[in-house]
């Protein structure tokens, strides 16, 4: 497909933006990545983010990338400025549930503060067309399952992380309602796991991994030694929580098919897609998953339940192949598979440096 549009992406390096981007660069699309490294590696500040580094030779082309901030308006206008642009996929967001807990004001600076920030320049330059990564906790405590986009949003988020996606998106309404050139694709994302199949890129946590499967992957090569299942007593298959774990790549090609969609001149204003596969899985049930995708053993405890974390939630994905042409394609069996193929080749993510 002749592209040759330019979409800029912040967040860039991070786990789901790294894997758009390999998307985009193969549908010919341009890239400029924006991202402040603050959840990315690279060997210097002034270097390109070692994941995109590694996008260059998986995909033989370049990336155009500046280590910067989305809340220095400065920085920011100067890339609009020197590029045109023709859509903005935003990813760039600080995302642990536990930090946003302790340190609310970061979360609301960086994740709203960093959105006013981005849309201000874009409406300055004219870009009004916007992808938003969101998230299925916009939810809260689902009223029923599965869930769809017409489900309650904001009641419920008992966390700051949850509440900027959810603040985001209403601000994202409010912008759409007062400019009719502004169309903005919310994508509420269930469990993100896996890795691009070439084992090159996937998800680095930094320090303790606070998510499911990367504390899975940890235990399966040694780094963690045992994983602490949070409560065997929910009322689901096997008492342990279940989720709706879709593999990063199909989550990237949603992010295409939603830049799609600004193609159609009938699409106005705001709209919220649910990406996941419509399955839920419990947490033993991905344990024995990876065991078996591993080759590994991964041994657990079953520990209290977590505070705040809810039995069960998955998605209806209807809409999003109705309006755009989009499903999940990737089971189970290859979300571990690729997530161990990552893991074992970089034990210790991006610093490892000995993927090839
Ligand atoms: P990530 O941390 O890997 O990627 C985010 C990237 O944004 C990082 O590289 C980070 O350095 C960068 N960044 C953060 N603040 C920035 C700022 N102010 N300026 C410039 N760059 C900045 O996270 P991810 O898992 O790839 O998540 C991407 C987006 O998807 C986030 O908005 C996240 O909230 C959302 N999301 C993620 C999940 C998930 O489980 N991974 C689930 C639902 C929604
Ligand atoms: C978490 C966040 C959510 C965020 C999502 C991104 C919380 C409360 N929620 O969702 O806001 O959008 O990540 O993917 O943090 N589990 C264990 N042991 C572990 C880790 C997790 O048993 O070490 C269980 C959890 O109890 C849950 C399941 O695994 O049942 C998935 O947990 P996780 O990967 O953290 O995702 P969510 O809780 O769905």
């Amino acid at each position: 497909m002749a592209n040759g549009k330019t979409v800029l992406v912040t967040g860039g390096a991070g786990y789901v933006g790294s894997h758009t981007v390999v998307e985009l660069l193969e549908q010919n699309y341009n890239v400029i990545s924006i991202d402040n490294l603050v959840n990315a590696y690279a060997d210097s500040p002034t270097e390109k983010p070692e994941s995109l580094k590694r996008i260059e030779k998986l995909t033989g082309k370049s990336i155009t990338s500046y280590n910067i901030d989305i809340r220095c308006k400065d920085n920011l206008d100067k890339v609009f400025k020197t590029h045109k642009i023709d859509y903005v996929i935003h990813f760039a967001a600080l995302k642990s549930v536990g930090e946003s807990c302790a340190k609310p004001l970061q979360y609301y600076q960086n994740n709203i503060s960093g959105s006013c920030v981005l849309f201000e320049v874009m409406s300055e330059n004219n870009v009004k067309k916007l992808v938003f990564s969101s998230s299925a906790t916009v939810y809260g405590t689902p009223q029923k399952l599965p869930l769809d986009e017409n489900h309650p949003t904001g009641q419920g988020c008992t966390n700051p992380y949850g509440k900027t996606k959810f603040f985001v998106e209403e601000i994202m309404k409010d912008l759409c309602s007062s400019d009719s050139e502004w169309s903005a694709i919310s994508l509420r994302y269930f469990n993100p796991v896996g890795a691009h199949e070439s084992g090159l890129i996937g998800e680095d946590p930094s320090g303790i991994p606070n998510n499911l499967m990367p504390f899975i992957a940890q235990v399966a090569v040694g780094r963690r030694a045992k994983l602490s299942v949070y409560g065997s007593d929910y009322d689901t298959i096997d008492g342990t929580g279940v989720r709706d774990y879709i593999h990063v790549n199909d989550l990237a090609i949603g992010h295409v098919r939603a830049l799609d969609k600004f193609c159609d001149n009938n699409f106005k204003g705001f709209k919220p897609y649910n990406l996941g596969t419509g399955k839920g899985l419990s947490v033993l049930q991905m344990v024995e998953a990876f065991k078996k995708a591993s080759g590994k053993d991964i041994p657990y405890e079953i520990v209290d339940r977590r505070p705040g974390d809810i039995a069960s939630c998955y998605a209806d994905a209807s809409l999003a192949l109705k309006e755009l042409n989009w499903s999940a394609t990737k089971d189970v069996n290859a979300m571990c598979k690729d997530t161990w193929n990552w893991q074992s080749k970089n034990p210790n993510g991006y610093q490892t440096k000995t993927a090839n």
